[in-house]
Formats: C-alpha cells, sequence, structure tokens
C-alpha cells in the first residue's frame, strides 16, 4: 500500500478568531465538518455549541480531572472508573443504561470531559446509544487535544487487544481548552509530547520554541486536514498510525501484565522501533535512527523497550492489530516519506526487537 507523506508542512494552525487568543480548525467533512477550538478559556463554549434542540447531556468525565463544563442543560454526570481499564464494554453499557434510566432521547447529547480514555469512550457511548447522538469533546490532556479528540475514531479494548472494538463518530466540536494543559502531570504532558513527536516526522515543521497553544493548534490543524481527505483511513489517514503497531501492542501486554505504560511514551518506542526497521529493512540510512532519537531525547521521550515486553508476545499483538490485514503492518519511512508496508517478516520484527535497548 503506497499513501506517502514527505512532510505537508504549510500553515495548518488554523486561523485566529479575531479580537482573541483563540484558533480555529475546521474538520472538513461536508455536512458533518466540524470546528475544532484551541485556546486558553473555549471549554465555556460548551453551552453555546451544543445543538439548541437538545434538553439533557450526559457528562462522561473520569475520576480525578478537575475541570468542569456548564452545559445550561438538564445533565446526568457519569464517572468512569480511573485509567486505561475505563476503555471496555461493560462500562460501555452502564453508561448507556444510566443515560436510559435518565430519559436521554435521541435529541439529547454527550459532553466529554478528559483525556483519550474519557474521548474515545464517550465518543462510543455516543455513536451506540438510540444508534447515535451528539457529542462534544472537551479533551483536557495534551495527548487528548493534538489527537484523541480530533477524528472520529471512538471505541474500546478487549482483552485480545487495543481499540478492537469501536465506530467513526464524528463531533458537533471539539473545545481543546489549553488552560487545562496548566495542570497535567508530567506523565501526562510526556504522553503528548509522544503524539506530538509523530507530528514531526509527518511533516508538522518544528515546534520548538513555538507557545503551547500555537503547537496544540498545529498538530490539530495538520491532523484535520489528512481527516477531511480520508475520513475512514482508506488512504493517508493510515499514516497518523506512524509508530503505533508497536506501541499498541506493548499497550496491551501492559494491561495484560498489570503494568502501565503511558500511549505517548508507547508511540515514542514505536517511533524508534520503525525507524531502526525502516533501516533493517534498507528504506532508509543509519541516520534516520540518528534523527529519531534526537527528536525523543528532545521531547524526554523513552526509546527502550518497557521491561516487561516479551518478543513473542508482542508479535502476537502485532497480527491482531486492526491494521494487520495482510501479515504484519507497519508505517514506515521511505525514500519519499512514510508509507504503509505490509508482509513484514516476523523473524525480522523479532530480530530488531530484540536489538533494542530494554528498560529496567
Ligand atoms: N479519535 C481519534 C481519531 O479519530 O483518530
Amino acid at each position: 500500500m503506497r499513501h506517502t507523506d514527505a512532510g505537508s508542512g504549510g500553515m495548518e494552525g488554523g486561523e485566529e478568531i479575531p479580537g482573541s487568543d483563540v484558533r480555529k480548525v475546521i474538520v472538513d467533512l461536508g455536512a458533518s465538518s466540524y470546528p475544532v477550538l484551541v485556546g486558553k478559556g473555549v471549554r465555556s463554549q460548551v453551552s453555546t455549541l451544543l445543538s439548541e434542540s437538545v434538553k439533557r447531556v450526559a457528562v462522561i468525565t473520569q475520576a480525578g480531572i478537575p475541570w468542569g463544563v456548564e452545559t445550561m442543560r438538564e445533565e446526568l454526570r457519569i464517572e468512569l472508573p480511573p485509567g486505561e481499564s475505563a476503555k471496555r464494554l461493560a462500562v460501555v453499557e452502564r453508561a448507556c443504561s444510566e443515560m436510559a434510566k435518565a430519559g436521554l432521547t435521541r435529541a439529547d447529547a454527550v459532553v466529554a470531559v478528559g483525556g483519550g480514555v474519557v474521548t474515545d469512550l464517550a465518543g462510543f457511548v455516543a455513536a451506540v446509544y438510540h444508534r447515535g447522538i451528539e457529542v462534544l469533546h472537551v479533551p483536557t490532556t495534551l495527548l487528548a487535544q493534538v489527537d484523541a479528540a480530533i477524528g472520529g475514531k471512538c471505541g474500546v479494548n478487549l482483552d485480545e487487544g487495543k481499540n478492537l472494538v469501536g465506530a467513526f463518530w464524528q463531533p458537533k466540536a471539539v473545545l481543546c481548552d489549553t488552560e487545562t494543559l496548566s495542570s497535567l502531570p508530567e506523565c501526562e504532558q510526556l504522553n503528548g509530547r509522544g503524539e506530538m513527536a509523530k507530528y514531526a516526522f509527518l511533516g508538522v515543521p518544528n515546534l520548538a520554541g513555538v507557545p503551547l497553544d500555537q503547537q496544540v493548534a498545529q498538530c490539530v490543524g495538520h491532523k484535520a486536514a489528512v481527516v477531511s481527505e480520508d475520513e475512514r483511513e482508506g488512504g493517508r489517514r493510515a499514516l497518523l498510525n506512524y509508530g503505533h503497531t508497536l506501541a499498541h501492542a506493548i499497550e496491551a501486554q501492559a494491561l495484560h501484565h498489570g503494568n502501565t505504560i503511558g500511549h505517548g511514551e508507547a508511540v515514542a518506542v514505536g517511533l524508534h522501533f520503525a525507524a531502526l526497521l525502516a533501516t533493517r529493512m534498507g528504506r532508509v540510512g543509519p541516520e534516520e535512527v540518528e534523527k529519531h532519537l534526537a527528536v525523543l531525547d528532545r521531547l524526554g521521550l523513552p526509546t527502550a523497550l518497557p521491561g516487561y515486553v516479551e518478543v513473542g508476545e508482542t508479535l502476537e499483538y502485532m497480527a491482531r492489530d486492526k491494521k494487520a490485514v495482510d501479515g504484519l503492518t507497519f508505517v514506515l519511512m521511505g525514500d519519499s516519506g512514510c508509507e504503509v508496508v505490509s508482509g513484514v517478516s516476523p523473524d525480522l520484527v523479532a530480530e530488531v526487537l530484540q536489538s533494542m535497548p530494554t528498560a529496567l
């Protein structure tokens, strides 16, 4: 498969709303188009961006999220259990039951307030409740603002792998309130930086020294442009999975073995691995590995495999990855940027994994 992205660069950071520091990016999907607002305080726009016909709102959030929203509607608050373990079908069922008991109808809405776990799960709840109701995302972590809340993919995990059950369900709007980033713990900053590192290899210009609001807007703008071109991941959008085949496998192993790893940290390790694999396959020279390590190092991201990772198990999870329709499949760099490469030899993948340093 060949959908290359040699680096579109350009001004993808949206336009500034006059008289404010807020930037507006449009995800352009015809009748399903929606705005993403990026800036301090934009969560105050929730009540005006919900459709006027919405009378009741399920605000789905998670234990420990210190941010709230004013919906100016009758409200049901649903608090998810902490961590990635909330992304389960049993939690979807519980949320839908609570919404049904509270009398939410097809004309009502979900507002997701939290990180990627919340926006993924709440988006899926909105996609399936009464066969689909309005959803508005208020991502409160860097990772959710630059990635998880944008694009409409939502879903939950199975024991067999990450995000194996899900839907495409576009939100009514996304409000990336950068004020919420001020309270993020270091591990969450790292998580977001893992996804930002990915964008660096997909053509987003160097963001070092750029104010955080603009960094977020630039990443959102790149993702919006890709999703606008390819909503259902039939082509260019698959490149946004750069670093993710290994990342999902090591995250699934973490869940399975009772360990924890942030998604962005797993993506960082996955980016290092992808550069090593591409070099080993003769697609790029060894200087590309150095470039990857330099970006990851500048962002303070890990590059070594977590100690709990077992090579054989990693290959099993990779084979179950949604991208793996034709053997092991990775997004890899080549002469003309990144592309999707299928049918990679498991022996070669194992060899590259074994060559990587392991974190203590
Ligand atoms: N919600 C994440 C995506 O659509 O990529």
